[in-house]
């Protein structure tokens, strides 16, 4: 039995036990376990979940593997999330437009996929009681989070969309696909380097670049605290360091700000609830949340 701050968690595998895992590569830093084996101790379900290191040319064999072995779900991360769907029987429509997926679901025909990473945004904004319904969105990167992150925003009801990206070329291609799909013209892409020139407004900002993440701590995508006037609510997709400079800017300017943690948490929260068929309480995704910033030192 080893005792996690309050939680324990007691090995118990049995003949019954189902398996979910992780797929990616590097995944030796993953917090997966973490969520998933405390959810499962804690809600008495019969589950182990396990990190599985597989390389790039081995995403097929995987997967039918795991079909084989009657792993009943998966997680995927980088950078196997756009090339684990042609191997899968089905996809969800959201993980579809996105192009990524980091959620698969054992079904008869085989595994269908979601993209769980954005449920877990939409969700952690829900619990800080953000909504995203009218409000214009500005989104910083255009890289796959970005993307995802654009998608969400303009399925889920935000007002304009600005994303914005160094290069903006990548942009425009999102806004365009983006657009194209939801048949809506609400994306729009501009260089970051004319942020100055969005209309004056208070505006959900989520940062979806890498610029800022430990150990460059003290980098920020756009260093100018004009800009963060307008901002309403900040986001930083970014949880290591817990409190980025993006997030500091938004606090100095008087908005709030928060990190991915909660993002990370409930992505994890939404597949475990997609493989069990069940929900997981506040409370207890609470008590998640506490073993991840445990494991983080935060
Ligand atoms: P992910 O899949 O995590 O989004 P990615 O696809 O490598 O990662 O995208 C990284 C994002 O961070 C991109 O938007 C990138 O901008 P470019 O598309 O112009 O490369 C952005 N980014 C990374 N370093 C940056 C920097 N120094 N300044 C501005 N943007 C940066």
């Amino acid at each position: 039995m080893q005792d996690l701050g309050g939680v324990a968690i007691k090995m118990n595998i049995k003949g019954s036990t189902r398996t979910c895992g992780l797929i990616g590569n590097p995944i030796k830093h993953t917090m997966s376990p973490t969520i998933h084996n405390n959810l499962a101790s804690m809600l008495g379900i019969d589950l182990v979940y396990v990190p599985f290191q597989v390389e790039e040319d081995k995403v097929g064999d995987a997967i039918k593997g795991a079909y084989a072995l009657n792993i009943l779900g998966l997680n995927v991360t980088v950078p196997h999330k756009s090339a684990v769907i042609p191997y899968l029987c089905d996809i969800d429509e959201l993980a579809k437009g996105i192009g990524a997926v980091n959620t698969l679901v054992r079904t008869e025909d085989g595994y269908k996929g979601y993209n769980t990473d954005i449920l877990g945004l939409y969700r952690a904004m829900q619990t800080d009681g953000v909504s995203l319904e009218d409000e214009d969105v500005i989104v910083l990167g255009a890289g796959g989070a970005g993307r995802a992150v654009t998608f969400m925003c303009a399925t889920k009801g935000a007002g304009k969309v600005y994303l914005l990206n160094r290069s903006l070329d990548k942009a425009k291609a999102i806004a365009a696909d983006v657009n194209r799909t939801l048949g809506c013209d609400k994306v729009e892409a501009v260089a970051i380097s004319e942020y100055s020139r969005l209309p004056k407004n208070k505006y959900i900002v989520i940062q979806s670049t890498s610029v800022g993440l430990a150990p460059n701590v003290d980098d920020v995508v756009i260093d100018d605290e004009a800009f963060y006037e307008n901002v309403k609510v900040g986001y930083d997709l970014i949880y290591n360091p817990a409190a980025t400079r993006f997030m500091k800017l938004c606090k100095e300017a008087g908005a709030p700000a928060y990190n991915g943690l909660k993002m990370l948490l409930y992505q994890g929260v939404a597949a475990f609830e997609l493989w069990n068929d069940c929900k997981v309480s506040e409370a207890d995704a609470d008590k998640i949340y506490e073993l991840m910033k445990q494991e983080l030192g935060i």
